[in-house]
Parts: C-alpha cells; structure tokens; sequence
C-alpha cells in the first residue's frame, strides 16, 4: 500500500500541497474533516493549491474549473473530467493519505 502520512494539523478551511514520487495531493480540511484530491487541474495540469479554496470547492487560478475536495467531481468548466479524489484515514495525530486507491 502507497500511502503519504502528514503528521501537521490543518485549521478548518486549510489546505496544503503535498508531493510524493509524481504525484501531486492537495490535502484539506473542512469540518473537521481531512480530504485528498489529485492538486492538479485536469484542464490543463495547473496546481489547484494555487487556487482559491471556499467551502468544499476549489476553483484553478488559470481558467476557473472548479472541484468538489470531498469528491474530486469537476463541478464546473472549462475542465469536464473529475480529479482523482483519495481515502484518508486518522491515526495516531497523523493524516494518512491512501495514494494508491
Ligand atoms: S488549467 Fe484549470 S481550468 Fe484551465
């Protein structure tokens, strides 16, 4: 299992980029909540963390897609396709991000 730990504590509404190998995570918090999503637009592979995160969604500096953190759904264009959206679990005062799911 591929997996990245964050042992530092986000505020409700923070978000982090993370990278591991190639891939690019960007980890959020919201209610309380840890959420993973792919942190890279799949309009044109800008770094999401760039853009601005309100509530659930995240929209890219670039052009405006905008994405559910909770799900990775492309909740509006120019981007069409989802982003990947990864399970996280709590343990130990760490945030485990499953990157191989
Ligand atoms: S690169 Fe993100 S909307 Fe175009």
């Amino acid at each position: 299992m591929t997996e990245i730990r964050v042992s530092q504590s986000l505020d409700d509404g923070e978000s982090i980029a993370l990278k591991e190998d190639d891939k690019h995570i960007l980890l959020c918090k919201i209610a309380g909540k840890y959420h993973a999503v792919s942190n890279i637009c799949s309009h044109a592979r800008v770094l999401l963390s760039k853009g601005r995160l309100r509530g659930t969604t995240i929209t890219c500096p670039l052009h405006g897609a905008r994405f559910d953190v909770t799900t990775g759904k492309c909740m509006g264009g120019p981007a069409f396709q989802d982003i990947t959206s990864y399970p996280v679990c709590n343990e130990d005062n760490e945030v485990i991000i499953a990157t191989d799911g």
